[in-house]
Protein backbone atom coordinates (compact mmCIF):
# COMPACT_ATOMS: atom_id res chain seq x y z
CA UNK A 1 0.00 0.00 0.00
CA UNK A 2 0.91 3.12 -1.15
CA UNK A 3 -0.26 6.61 0.55
CA UNK A 4 -0.26 10.07 0.92
CA UNK A 5 -0.91 11.64 4.40
CA UNK A 6 -2.41 14.82 3.62
CA UNK A 7 -3.19 18.00 5.80
CA UNK A 8 -2.36 21.27 7.70
CA UNK A 9 0.29 21.48 9.77
CA UNK A 10 -1.13 19.71 13.67
CA UNK A 11 -3.71 17.63 11.65
CA UNK A 12 -2.75 14.73 13.27
CA UNK A 13 -0.62 13.43 10.16
CA UNK A 14 2.40 12.59 12.56
CA UNK A 15 -0.41 11.10 14.93
CA UNK A 16 -1.61 8.78 12.65
CA UNK A 17 1.19 7.70 10.68
CA UNK A 18 2.39 5.86 13.46
CA UNK A 19 -0.91 3.95 13.39
CA UNK A 20 -0.91 3.37 9.96
CA UNK A 21 2.50 2.24 9.88
CA UNK A 22 1.98 -0.59 12.70
CA UNK A 23 -1.11 -1.75 11.21
CA UNK A 24 -0.03 -2.01 7.63
CA UNK A 25 3.57 -2.64 8.09
CA UNK A 26 4.79 -0.21 5.58
CA UNK A 27 7.39 2.54 5.87
CA UNK A 28 6.94 5.92 7.24
CA UNK A 29 8.15 8.67 5.48
CA UNK A 30 8.02 11.93 7.05
CA UNK A 31 9.77 15.01 4.77
CA UNK A 32 9.57 17.19 8.48
CA UNK A 33 11.53 14.36 10.14
CA UNK A 34 13.99 13.76 7.46
CA UNK A 35 14.81 17.12 7.64
CA UNK A 36 14.98 17.59 11.15
CA UNK A 37 17.71 14.48 10.79
CA UNK A 38 19.92 16.75 8.51
CA UNK A 39 19.83 19.71 11.02
CA UNK A 40 20.47 18.20 14.13
CA UNK A 41 23.51 15.75 12.20
CA UNK A 42 24.92 19.85 11.23
CA UNK A 43 24.74 19.35 7.43
CA UNK A 44 24.88 21.75 4.70
CA UNK A 45 21.38 20.26 3.54
CA UNK A 46 20.19 20.75 7.27
CA UNK A 47 21.80 24.36 7.53
CA UNK A 48 19.76 25.62 4.69
CA UNK A 49 16.70 23.73 5.33
CA UNK A 50 16.91 24.82 9.68
CA UNK A 51 16.69 28.40 8.46
CA UNK A 52 13.84 28.21 6.42
CA UNK A 53 11.74 26.01 8.71
CA UNK A 54 12.39 28.31 12.21
CA UNK A 55 10.67 31.15 9.92
CA UNK A 56 7.95 29.01 9.19
CA UNK A 57 8.69 28.69 5.48
CA UNK A 58 8.90 25.76 2.60
CA UNK A 59 12.60 24.45 1.72
CA UNK A 60 12.76 24.23 -1.80
CA UNK A 61 11.39 21.46 -4.17
CA UNK A 62 14.48 19.85 -5.44
CA UNK A 63 15.58 19.41 -1.45
CA UNK A 64 13.01 17.09 -0.45
CA UNK A 65 12.57 15.26 -3.84
CA UNK A 66 15.94 14.60 -3.45
CA UNK A 67 16.27 13.50 -0.32
CA UNK A 68 12.87 10.96 -1.12
CA UNK A 69 14.03 9.68 -4.38
CA UNK A 70 16.41 8.37 -2.18
CA UNK A 71 14.41 7.00 0.25
CA UNK A 72 11.85 5.21 -1.65
CA UNK A 73 14.81 3.43 -3.11
CA UNK A 74 15.53 1.82 -0.16
CA UNK A 75 14.36 -1.74 0.51
CA UNK A 76 11.86 -0.85 3.46
CA UNK A 77 9.67 0.90 1.07
CA UNK A 78 9.51 -2.59 -1.04
CA UNK A 79 6.92 -3.14 0.98
CA UNK A 80 4.72 0.29 0.53
CA UNK A 81 5.24 3.44 1.95
CA UNK A 82 2.92 6.47 4.21
CA UNK A 83 4.24 9.81 2.61
CA UNK A 84 3.69 12.60 5.55
CA UNK A 85 4.56 16.11 4.46
CA UNK A 86 5.57 15.03 1.30
CA UNK A 87 4.37 16.11 -1.35
CA UNK A 88 3.32 19.83 -0.93
CA UNK A 89 3.76 21.73 -4.18
CA UNK A 90 2.23 20.57 -7.03
CA UNK A 91 6.12 20.60 -8.73
CA UNK A 92 6.66 18.24 -5.73
CA UNK A 93 3.81 16.12 -6.62
CA UNK A 94 4.32 15.87 -10.36
CA UNK A 95 8.16 14.92 -9.16
CA UNK A 96 6.91 11.87 -7.38
CA UNK A 97 4.37 10.96 -10.31
CA UNK A 98 7.63 10.61 -12.22
CA UNK A 99 9.36 8.80 -9.52
CA UNK A 100 6.57 6.33 -9.43
CA UNK A 101 6.52 5.81 -13.43
CA UNK A 102 10.23 5.23 -13.13
CA UNK A 103 9.44 2.05 -10.81
CA UNK A 104 6.29 1.21 -12.55
CA UNK A 105 4.66 2.03 -8.76
CA UNK A 106 1.16 3.97 -7.84
CA UNK A 107 -0.61 5.40 -5.84
CA UNK A 108 -3.57 3.76 -3.33
CA UNK A 109 -4.90 7.01 -1.90
CA UNK A 110 -4.63 10.66 -0.49
CA UNK A 111 -5.95 10.61 3.11
CA UNK A 112 -6.55 14.52 3.62
CA UNK A 113 -7.33 15.00 7.24
CA UNK A 114 -9.43 18.14 7.49
CA UNK A 115 -9.22 20.12 10.60
CA UNK A 116 -9.98 23.83 11.39
CA UNK A 117 -7.63 26.27 11.93
CA UNK A 118 -8.43 27.30 15.34
CA UNK A 119 -8.36 24.27 16.58
CA UNK A 120 -4.71 23.55 14.97
CA UNK A 121 -2.55 26.33 16.82
CA UNK A 122 -3.68 25.02 20.18
CA UNK A 123 -2.79 21.52 19.09
CA UNK A 124 0.68 22.40 17.92
CA UNK A 125 1.64 24.99 20.46
CA UNK A 126 0.60 21.65 22.94
CA UNK A 127 2.65 19.43 21.35
CA UNK A 128 5.87 17.86 23.03
CA UNK A 129 7.65 15.41 21.40
CA UNK A 130 10.81 13.19 22.55
CA UNK A 131 13.93 13.96 21.26
CA UNK A 132 15.11 10.11 22.00
CA UNK A 133 13.01 8.50 20.54
CA UNK A 134 10.71 11.23 18.65
CA UNK A 135 7.38 10.47 20.32
CA UNK A 136 4.64 12.84 20.01
CA UNK A 137 2.33 14.02 23.14
CA UNK A 138 0.06 17.13 23.72
CA UNK A 139 0.23 18.63 26.99
CA UNK A 140 -3.36 18.99 27.22
CA UNK A 141 -4.79 16.43 24.63
CA UNK A 142 -2.41 13.49 24.87
CA UNK A 143 -0.40 14.27 27.59
CA UNK A 144 2.43 11.58 29.14
CA UNK A 145 1.51 9.14 31.95
CA UNK A 146 4.63 10.87 33.61
CA UNK A 147 4.92 14.69 33.41
CA UNK A 148 7.77 15.71 30.93
CA UNK A 149 8.54 11.84 30.77
CA UNK A 150 8.09 10.15 27.31
CA UNK A 151 5.50 7.09 27.55
CA UNK A 152 7.55 5.41 25.04
CA UNK A 153 11.25 5.10 25.87
CA UNK A 154 11.17 6.53 29.29
CA UNK A 155 13.47 9.43 28.83
CA UNK A 156 13.09 12.84 30.62
CA UNK A 157 12.57 15.74 29.69
CA UNK A 158 10.05 16.20 26.34
CA UNK A 159 10.73 18.87 24.03
CA UNK A 160 9.08 21.71 21.98
CA UNK A 161 9.77 22.41 18.63
CA UNK A 162 11.05 25.24 17.50
CA UNK A 163 8.86 25.97 14.16
CA UNK A 164 5.99 25.30 17.39
CA UNK A 165 5.77 29.13 18.36
CA UNK A 166 2.35 31.09 17.71
CA UNK A 167 3.97 33.24 14.94
CA UNK A 168 5.39 30.26 12.77
CA UNK A 169 2.59 28.02 12.94
CA UNK A 170 0.69 31.37 11.48
CA UNK A 171 3.18 31.49 8.70
CA UNK A 172 3.06 27.90 8.46
CA UNK A 173 -1.21 27.85 7.73
CA UNK A 174 -0.81 31.08 5.26
CA UNK A 175 1.59 28.58 3.45
CA UNK A 176 -0.15 25.28 3.90
CA UNK A 177 -3.20 27.68 2.10
CA UNK A 178 -1.30 28.96 -0.55
CA UNK A 179 1.17 26.41 -2.06
CA UNK A 180 -0.03 23.11 -0.43
CA UNK A 181 -3.96 22.93 -0.35
CA UNK A 182 -3.88 23.61 -4.03
CA UNK A 183 -3.19 19.27 -4.17
CA UNK A 184 -6.39 18.69 -2.92
CA UNK A 185 -7.47 19.38 -6.21
CA UNK A 186 -4.75 17.82 -8.50
CA UNK A 187 -5.30 14.86 -6.76
CA UNK A 188 -9.05 15.15 -6.75
CA UNK A 189 -9.23 14.92 -10.81
CA UNK A 190 -6.21 12.61 -10.61
CA UNK A 191 -6.32 9.87 -13.81
CA UNK A 192 -8.03 7.40 -13.77
CA UNK A 193 -9.87 8.32 -10.70
CA UNK A 194 -9.83 10.89 -7.59
CA UNK A 195 -7.22 9.59 -4.68
CA UNK A 196 -8.47 11.85 -2.41
CA UNK A 197 -10.01 10.01 1.32
CA UNK A 198 -11.18 13.45 3.08
CA UNK A 199 -11.76 12.51 6.41
CA UNK A 200 -12.66 14.71 10.06
CA UNK A 201 -9.85 14.86 11.93
CA UNK A 202 -11.12 16.55 14.68
CA UNK A 203 -12.43 14.54 18.11
CA UNK A 204 -9.76 11.66 19.75
CA UNK A 205 -6.99 10.37 17.74
CA UNK A 206 -8.79 6.70 18.02
CA UNK A 207 -11.80 7.92 16.49
CA UNK A 208 -9.76 9.75 13.25
CA UNK A 209 -7.79 6.53 13.03
CA UNK A 210 -11.02 4.76 12.52
CA UNK A 211 -12.31 6.85 10.26
CA UNK A 212 -8.61 7.01 8.31
CA UNK A 213 -9.52 2.87 8.06
CA UNK A 214 -13.07 3.20 6.60
CA UNK A 215 -11.77 5.66 4.39
CA UNK A 216 -9.65 3.88 3.06
CA UNK A 217 -11.56 0.40 3.00
CA UNK A 218 -9.66 -1.34 5.56
CA UNK A 219 -11.37 -3.56 8.44
CA UNK A 220 -11.68 -1.73 11.52
CA UNK A 221 -10.30 -4.05 13.24
CA UNK A 222 -10.67 -4.94 16.80
CA UNK A 223 -7.66 -4.98 18.07
CA UNK A 224 -5.78 -2.41 19.35
CA UNK A 225 -2.59 -1.82 17.38
CA UNK A 226 0.42 -0.94 20.32
CA UNK A 227 1.15 2.65 19.07
CA UNK A 228 -2.60 3.38 20.57
CA UNK A 229 -1.90 1.13 23.58
CA UNK A 230 1.34 3.39 24.45
CA UNK A 231 -0.33 6.93 23.89
CA UNK A 232 -3.79 6.23 25.37
P1 LIG B 1 6.47 18.86 9.19
O1 LIG B 1 7.26 18.27 10.27
O2 LIG B 1 5.97 18.00 8.09
O3 LIG B 1 5.30 19.67 9.87
P2 LIG B 1 3.76 19.91 9.44
O4 LIG B 1 3.27 19.37 8.16
O5 LIG B 1 3.64 21.35 9.63
O6 LIG B 1 3.02 18.99 10.37
P3 LIG B 1 3.20 18.84 11.87
O7 LIG B 1 4.31 17.89 12.17
O8 LIG B 1 3.27 20.20 12.53
O9 LIG B 1 1.79 18.26 12.30
P4 LIG B 1 1.13 16.84 12.12
O10 LIG B 1 0.02 16.93 11.13
O11 LIG B 1 2.13 15.75 11.91
O12 LIG B 1 0.48 16.73 13.56
P5 LIG B 1 0.88 15.83 14.83
O13 LIG B 1 0.45 14.43 14.60
O14 LIG B 1 2.27 16.07 15.27
O15 LIG B 1 7.28 20.04 8.47
C1 LIG B 1 8.01 20.99 9.22
C2 LIG B 1 8.70 21.95 8.25
O16 LIG B 1 9.62 21.21 7.40
C3 LIG B 1 7.80 22.69 7.27
O17 LIG B 1 7.23 23.86 7.84
C4 LIG B 1 8.79 23.01 6.13
O18 LIG B 1 9.62 24.08 6.48
C5 LIG B 1 9.64 21.76 6.08
N1 LIG B 1 9.10 20.74 5.15
C6 LIG B 1 8.65 19.50 5.48
N2 LIG B 1 8.23 18.84 4.38
C7 LIG B 1 8.41 19.70 3.33
C8 LIG B 1 8.14 19.61 1.95
N3 LIG B 1 7.58 18.50 1.41
N4 LIG B 1 8.42 20.69 1.18
C9 LIG B 1 8.99 21.79 1.69
N5 LIG B 1 9.26 21.95 3.00
C10 LIG B 1 8.97 20.90 3.82
O19 LIG B 1 -0.15 16.48 15.89
C11 LIG B 1 0.05 17.81 16.34
C12 LIG B 1 -0.30 17.87 17.86
O20 LIG B 1 -1.69 17.59 18.02
C13 LIG B 1 0.44 16.83 18.71
O21 LIG B 1 0.75 17.39 19.94
C14 LIG B 1 -0.57 15.69 18.87
O22 LIG B 1 -0.38 15.03 20.10
C15 LIG B 1 -1.91 16.44 18.84
N6 LIG B 1 -2.98 15.68 18.22
C16 LIG B 1 -2.89 14.83 17.16
N7 LIG B 1 -4.11 14.34 16.85
C17 LIG B 1 -4.98 14.92 17.73
C18 LIG B 1 -6.39 14.83 17.92
N8 LIG B 1 -7.16 14.04 17.14
N9 LIG B 1 -6.95 15.58 18.90
C19 LIG B 1 -6.19 16.38 19.69
N10 LIG B 1 -4.84 16.50 19.56
C20 LIG B 1 -4.25 15.78 18.59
Amino acid sequence: MRIILFGPPGAGKGTQAVRLRERFQIAHLSTGDLLRAEVAAGTSLGKEAGALMAQGSLVPDEMVVGIIEHRIEKDDCKGGFLLDGFPRTIPQAKALDSMLDKHALSLDHVVSIEVPDEALLERITGRRSCPNCGAVFHIQFMPPKVEDTCDACAHQGLHQRDDDKAETVRARLEKFHRETAPLKDFYSHYEPESLVRSVDGTGKPDAVYARILDAIGADVADETPPAMKAAN
